[in-house]
């Protein structure tokens, strides 16, 4: 299994992450449905459906595979999308499955066509046609699978083809979590870690973490460091304001990336609508990287809207960084009306 890491005792043991759906906290309702349809295969004694979750980065769609994994007790072998280049390497993957297994494609909507027609049958009939051979002499010869299930893992459900997310018996979509269940984290996260935490700093890390715990547990580790080095035994919120000064990431969660994009529509797209191509090429940022990782936050934060004609940047944007507000009237005079949250721009 080389494209595969099979992962039941290797860095999750050790890890910060939860293994079961009690210790996990937040996404209550995905853990619901979870909890549910774990509990239902279980008793039928059947393979769980397939899942896909969808989230923006650091949401726990890795963290909740794996959790899924230990709630049924099952093997996790774990992949992602860009990896899986030929029809073969898929085909290998899947014919080395055991009964009840589940195979874990991190950026599932990155498989190429070719890999992602040998899913269809794979997901509906545990089945395999693969073509051996080229030309008058290629023969199609059919893989039987064993009852498996697929977790995959995707910034947004819409990026995958509608035959593939069709076969997902659930589709999971993660949300950005709430400052309390961040202060939970991230005192869960101490606790293993062996750190005190005063709940005043960890409630100010949790206002810095986007609503996201992989930022919320790095933004912990980098105040340790701080804490370490100043000889400080406890972390307090003093130590949290000195931390996030030297990274420079603002009361809003912001880091310099996300200031430097809410400042170029300000000042080189006079306040947009600036298409996303051409903020990412301005900035010199990968469009995905914009999309994926920054927009989902400014756009949650009112920061900026989408409409029909590109990215605006809104008042809360300009008055955060010290503008003074765009004149009002034309075209951010409140009028944006439909348009404001048009999804049709890219
Ligand atoms: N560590 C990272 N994400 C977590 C979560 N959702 N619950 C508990 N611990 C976590």
């Amino acid at each position: 299994m080389n494209q595969l890491q099979s992962n039941m005792n290797g860095d999750v043991l050790f890890s910060l992450r939860p293994h079961t759906l009690d210790d996990y906290i937040g996404q209550t309702e995905v853990k619901q449905k979870l909890k549910i349809a774990i509990q239902a295969a279980k008793m039928r004694n059947e393979p769980l459906d397939h899942i896909l979750f969808a989230g923006p980065p650091g949401l726990g769609k890795t963290t909740l595979a794996f959790v899924v994994a230990k709630e049924m007790g099952t093997n996790i072998y774990v992949t992602s999308g860009p990896v899986l280049e030929r029809q073969g390497d898929i085909a290998a993957v899947l014919s080395s499955l055991s009964d009840g297994d589940i195979l874990f494609i991190d950026e599932i909507h990155r498989i190429n066509k070719a890999v992602e027609e040998i899913f269809y049958s794979a997901l509906e009939d545990y089945k395999v046609d693969i073509m051996i051979g080229k030309g008058p002499t290629a023969r199609s010869i059919r893989i039987g699978l064993r009852p498996f299930t697929l977790i995959g893992a995707t910034t947004r459900s819409g990026l995958l083809s509608s035959p593939l997310r069709n076969r997902f018996g659930m589709t999971l979509e993660l949300q950005f979590y709430s400052v309390d269940e961040l202060i939970q984290i991230i005192t869960r996260a101490s606790g293993i870690l062996k750190i005190t935490i005063e709940e005043s700093a960890a409630k100010l890390i949790a206002e810095r973490s986007r609503g996201t715990p992989r930022i919320a547990l790095r933004l912990l580790r980098r105040t340790r460091d701080v804490a370490t080095v100043k000889g400080k035994s406890a972390i307090d919120i003093d130590l949290v304001e000195k931390t996030m000064d030297i990274l420079e990431i603002d009361e809003l969660g912001l880091d310099e990336t996300d200031r430097k994009i809410l400042k170029t529509i300000i000042e080189i797209y006079d306040g947009g609508p600036v298409g996303l191509e051409s903020l990412a090429a301005t900035l010199n940022l990968e469009t995905d990287t914009l999309k994926e990782v920054h927009e989902p936050y400014l756009l949650q934060k009112g920061l900026i809207v989408r409409t029909s004609r590109g990215r605006i940047a809104t008042d809360l944007a300009y008055s955060h960084l010290g503008y003074s507000s765009r004149i009002r009237g034309g075209l951010f005079d409140g009028s944006l009306g439909e348009s404001q949250e048009c999804e049709t721009q890219d």
